[in-house]
């Protein structure tokens, strides 16, 4: 097949009318000219590993909705279980049992998840997670590494976007950077920051601040830095610092959660955290999310302990898709997830020799991204800020996404594989990136 330039004129119409009634014609800035440039992309249809948009061009879905599509887009046991719920009742707000056999899925995966608590987003459950924390220790601060994203709630909105490496301050004392205006100052306070993939820092911090630390929350794959893996053993050392300084320890799996194994990054990393938020891929698209650990900490979420609230938590439509989409992710998936990422890798890799191009991926199982710039591997936020080349990346994704392969363009954030995504998809991939490459040599896109 050929490759050539989409006409997505229909795009810009959306946008310019989306501009009307939308605040940057989005619903989330990231989808917007921030990312997107002129316009972005309207989509309107999803199947399998593919997506089209209002001018029925057809795309190679390497976005796979930030991730939370594991199984694909319209997987068919995913819009059966829509079907059945729907005509059954989307929400009822009351207890019923389709919720225990979600959580019974979960734990069958995850050791530590010995009581689960469902919401619907991944900001609601970190934000739980933290309260949770608090309440457990009498503690209000915790340790947060810098570049990881927990969601937008107030406490994490710190050092969590790349910034220029001029304004980081020292590693030593790191300047807490805001994301957000309209943060209470307070919030700039409560967060210690801390070098991902670094013990030695991270000892200091807790050797310091331990007393006013509830807890420790990590990525267990840098995920908001585009990939970064954490160094062999890392993850297992830093939970036996958590316990050996009486912090809890939660790891944040909305990203990597039923992705890299059965049972996350717990499972692949060998981790007991007295905590774990899901998000993402718990719902296949919908919005169901989870905070689950150890039960003596969990029931800290008890009536009269610590409260968490929601009308929508745990909706019959929300957990009977989480059902259908936690039983079809079977051992087979990982397998797709992980050879067709090697295959994706090994040719964007060979593609970049070929064409002389200064760039790399970073990968774990079906998440990757590609950085361009010298100084390879990216081993932290630091690294990122200094080295990868935003503007570089920005024109490559873009003119990716025109020539038919629609990625994230932010830089910052990756590229996801499903179980969709076969030697077919993986090679067309290739095919347009070999192009794109080509074209940029040229100067033009
Ligand atoms: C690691 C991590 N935690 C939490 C969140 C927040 O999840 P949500 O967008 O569902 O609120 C994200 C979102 O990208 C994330 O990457």
């Amino acid at each position: 097949m050929s490759v050539t330039r989409l006409n997505t004129d229909g795009s810009q119409r959306a946008f310019r009318e989306a501009q009307e009634v939308l605040v940057e014609g989005v619903s989330s800035p990231s989808r917007g000219t921030v990312n997107f440039g002129e316009y972005p992309i309207f989509l309107v249809r999803g199947e399998g590993a593919y997506v089209e948009d209002v001018d029925q061009n057809r795309y190679v879905d390497l976005m796979m909705a930030y991730g939370a599509l594991l199984l694909g887009h319209s997987h068919p046991a995913v819009v059966q279980a829509i079907h059945r719920a729907s005509a059954e009742g989307t929400l009822f707000a009351a207890a019923s049992p389709v919720e225990s056999r979600v959580a019974h899925l979960i734990q069958s995966r995850v050791k530590a998840a010995e009581r689960v608590r469902f919401a619907n987003t991944g900001t609601e459950a970190t934000m739980a997670a933290l309260r949770l924390a608090r309440g457990l220790t009498g503690r209000s601060r915790f340790i947060k590494f810098e570049g990881h994203y927990h969601g937008w709630y107030d406490d994490y909105l710190v050092s969590a976007h790349p910034h220029p490496y001029s304004d980081l301050g020292l590693v030593s004392d790191p300047i807490a950077i805001p994301e957000s205006s309209g943060l209470p100052p307070s919030a700039l306070q409560q967060a210690v920051l801390v070098p991902w993939n670094d013990l030695d820092r991270l000892e200091d911090a807790l050797k310091r601040y331990r007393h006013e630390i509830s807890c420790v929350i990590t990525e267990p794959v840098m995920a908001n830095m585009g990939v970064i893996p954490p160094e062999p053993g890392y993850l297992r050392a830093l939970e036996k610092l958590c316990h050996q300084y009486g912090v809890l320890f939660i790891l944040d799996e909305t990203v990597t959660g039923f992705r890299l194994a059965p049972g996350g990054a717990a499972e692949r990393y060998g981790l007991m955290p007295d905590l774990l938020t899901y998000g993402k891929g718990l719902g296949a698209g919908l919005p169901v999310a989870a905070i689950a650990g150890k039960r003596e900490y969990m029931d800290g979420l008890r009536w009269g302990g610590v409260l968490h609230y929601g009308t929508q938590n745990a909706s019959h439509i929300g957990m009977s898709v989480a059902e259908a989409n936690l039983s079809a992710l079977k051992p087979g998936v990982y397998e797709v997830l992980e050879n067709m990422g090697e295959r994706l890798e090994n040719g964007l890799t060979t593609l970049f020799e070929a064409h002389g191009v200064s760039g790399w991926v970073q990968r774990v199982g079906g998440m990757l991204q590609v950085f361009f710039g010298n100084q390879a591997p990216i081993r932290d936020y630091r690294d990122f800020c200094r080295y990868a080349s935003r503007a570089r990346f920005s024109q490559f994704a873009l003119a990716m996404i025109h020539h038919g392969v629609y990625l994230s363009p932010s830089y910052s954030l990756h590229s996801v594989l499903s179980a969709q995504h076969g030697a077919a998809e993986i090679d067309r991939v290739l095919e347009v990136v070999d192009y794109v490459l080509g074209l940029q040599e040229g100067g033009h896109q």
